[in-house]
């Protein structure tokens, strides 16, 4: 048996696999604002698995498996054996003989690293701790959309380095884009928890005034990511120079994009008058989950497509 292939991190995907995703991504898009159907996955199921909350990452795979023809099953770890200490070992290996798609999101990278080994059908990262590739594939299919190539523009992140933020850092690699990242003391990006290969798409700035001038592209995200909850406190203390305001985006470039992976805090890592106005593309954002999505579970069990498939 061939080993599957998995999407776990960013740069598990090469710069022409992402070309292709994205114009496959336009293309599935389309059709289904057509309402067209394209039911490649006929009969394939999908299995999610949650170990922490979610609205877009479940809703866009669930519904978007259905709308692929296949079907999606929920599990959390609070009903499953999952949460009753099974390793994870023996659960991929159960569960992968079970369904034909993985998504899984859960706290360590390494959980779901051990899972895809042991796993007999491609596992897709829904959100860990380090990284939250779907959403950023989301991002920057959304920032094609409105601006075209993101090669070679710069994109703003004011806030932590969590998850979000490594896996800019990564896309900056693969697609060739700089980020400019200000966080405050004590929650500098680390590197190798980012998984890069190197320095050179990044560059850290102590005031988020000048990490967003001359920006295509702010984004930022909550303060406190899930799993992070005890340290709240002292974030809210730590993090209130940096929540993306109008002064910010006045400085970045004229014609710059506001994103936002969703939930947010008005008042807290953004404000309102950002996030609800005209430079805001948080709901294309979101939407867009469904779209890429569906390419990339599409691409994963069916591989490069060219034309149509319905
Ligand atoms: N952005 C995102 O992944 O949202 P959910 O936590 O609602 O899935
Ligand atoms: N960084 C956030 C993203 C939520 C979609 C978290 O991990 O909670």
């Amino acid at each position: 048996m061939n080993a599957p292939r998995h999407y776990l991190q960013f740069n598990d995907f090469s710069r022409d696999e992402y070309d292709y995703l994205f114009s496959r991504t336009r293309w599935i898009k389309e059709r289904f604002k057509r309402y067209e159907p394209h039911h490649p996955l006929f009969d394939r199921t999908l299995v999610m698995i949650f170990e922490k909350a979610s609205t877009r990452t479940r809703l866009s795979f669930e519904a978007g498996m259905q709308q692929l023809g296949g079907s999606a099953i929920y599990l959390n770890t609070r009903d499953s054996q999952l949460g009753r200490g099974e390793p994870v070992e023996d659960a991929a290996q159960v569960i992968s003989r079970m369904s034909d798609i993985v998504m899984i999101r859960t706290f360590e990278q390494s959980i779901i690293e051990r899972f895809a080994e042991y796993s007999r059908v491609p596992v897709i990262n829904g959100l860990t701790n380090e990284y939250h590739p779907c959403q950023i594939l989301a991002d920057i299919y959304t920032f094609i959309e409105h601006r075209g190539s993101i090669k070679g523009k710069t994109v703003a992140w004011v806030g932590d380095s969590n998850n979000v933020c490594n896996t800019w850092l990564q896309a900056a690699e693969v697609l060739g884009f700089h980020v400019h990242v200000s966080t405050p003391p004590g929650y500098e990006v680390e590197p190798e928890r980012a998984g890069l290969y190197g320095t050179d798409h990044f560059a850290h700035f102590d005031d988020p005034m000048e990490a967003c001038r001359g920006a295509d592209l702010v984004t930022t995200d909550v303060w406190t990511s899930m799993g992070f909850e005890a340290e709240n406190e002292e974030r809210m203390r730590d993090f209130a120079d940096w929540q993306v305001d109008e002064d910010m985006m006045k400085v970045a470039n004229p014609g710059a994009l506001f994103m936002h992976c969703l939930p947010a805090h008005r008042g807290e890592e953004v404000s309102a008058e950002v996030i609800d106005g005209p430079q805001s593309v948080v709901w294309d954002e979101a939407e867009n989950r469904l779209h890429v999505q569906k390419a990339l579970m599409e691409y994963l069990l069916i591989g490069k497509i060219e034309g149509d498939c319905a």
